[in-house]
């Protein structure tokens, strides 16, 4: 049974870290796929789903909230985990408080729509040229830098709770709900 790693990318560096959450679970001899989201015709051949997109203006690209909402019914059937790659590590000073509020504006919809088995808020790639005049501005202001805030420590135990939650018990299915990390649950 394969575990579909299904990301949303405008940049790739959320798709580089869908690449180290697959790796991470083909090391505990998981069947896995890394795919882009809008290249995924047929889901019901995935038995689990991880799914992460880049977040642009405190949402979810499209390309992610369309898979979600067009799968929304067969995803809730499935063991579901989900990452958000934003820029929270970049926030300096009174700003930081801000990352706790836009993680649950982010994370709280596809929370309560898809209620997965876990979820993570990771910092991306935040680069001069990706940003609008506008928004570099408002990054300057912000007092932010540019810069690769990736924390791969922080993908890796993301990914290693998907595998230990996805392994089959001793009675051959996955653990029950609520067990594990467990930390998306209502
Ligand atoms: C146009 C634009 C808007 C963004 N808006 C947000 C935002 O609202 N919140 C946030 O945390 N990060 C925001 N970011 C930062 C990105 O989420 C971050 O750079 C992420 O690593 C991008 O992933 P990608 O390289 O896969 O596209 C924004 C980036 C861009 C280019």
């Amino acid at each position: 049974m394969t575990t579909l790693v299904g990301f949303a990318s405008a940049h790739g560096s959320t798709a580089e870290i869908a690449e180290r959450i697959g790796a991470g679970l083909r090391a505990h001899d998981a069947e896995v796929a890394v795919r882009a989201l809008e290249e995924v015709d047929d889901p019901s051949r995935y038995a689990a789903f991880v799914l992460g997109s880049a977040v642009h203006d405190m949402a979810w690209l499209p390309q992610a909230t369309d898979f979600v909402v067009a799968h929304e019914g067969l995803l809730l059937q499935r063991p579901v985990w989900i990452f958000s790659v934003g820029m929270p590590a970049a926030l300096r000073g009174p700003w930081k408080s801000f990352a706790p509020r836009e993680e649950k504006h982010v994370v709280g919809e596809m929370l309560a729509r898809l209620r997965p088995r876990g979820h993570a808020l990771f910092s991306g790639v935040v680069a001069e040229d990706h940003l609008p005049p506008a928004g570099r501005a408002i990054f300057r202001a912000m007092g932010m830098r540019f810069g690769d805030y990736r924390d791969w420590d922080a993908v890796d135990a993301f990914a290693e709770d998907v595998a230990r939650d996805l392994a089959p018990g001793p009675s051959g299915t996955h653990s029950p709900e609520g067990q594990g990390h467990g930390e998306a649950r209502p």
